[in-house]
């Protein structure tokens, strides 16, 4: 996770998203998710792609797994971005009524660079552990 400048004052809160010095991401594009309800989504991994997923609005659950164990993250503020990096598979569920999701990416979309079956996910995500 990483935390968002917030600026927060009686006239409301100021969030802030600018290049992290720990992160070495462009941001190419960004994604929004609304309108969600109870369909689970994601179920892939990016081979290169990063990115950077804030919940501006409601909440959600964030499942990633990197090949060998995986962990629930529950996203439900404007100041907290969730880094995905490649090879990270990535299952989003839990969407209150009024989630937005905001997803910042460092490079455009290509849908070469999915990975959508999960069996292929894990053994690449083994094999690259080997190298
Ligand atoms: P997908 O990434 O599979 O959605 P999610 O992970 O949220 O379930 O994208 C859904 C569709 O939208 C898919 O056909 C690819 C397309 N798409 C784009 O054309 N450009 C984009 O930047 C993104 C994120 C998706």
């Amino acid at each position: 996770m990483v935390d968002l400048n917030e600026i927060v004052d009686s006239r409301g809160s100021l969030h802030i998203f600018e290049r992290f010095d720990d992160i070495p991401m462009d941001v190419k594009r960004f994604y929004i998710l609304s309108n969600l309800n109870d369909e689970d989504r994601g179920f892939h991994a990016h081979k290169e792609l990063t990115q950077i997923a804030v919940c501006i609005s409601g909440s959600c659950i964030i499942k990633l797994d990197d090949g060998h164990k995986e962990i629930d993250i529950k996203l439900d503020t404007p100041s907290k971005g969730l880094i995905i990096r490649p090879m990270m598979w990535r299952e989003m569920r839990d969407f209150s009524k009024d989630c937005l999701l905001l997803v910042f990416a460092d490079e455009v979309y290509d849908e070469n660079d999915y990975i959508r079956n999960y069996e292929n996910f894990k053994s690449l995500a083994q094999k690259t552990d080997g190298q």
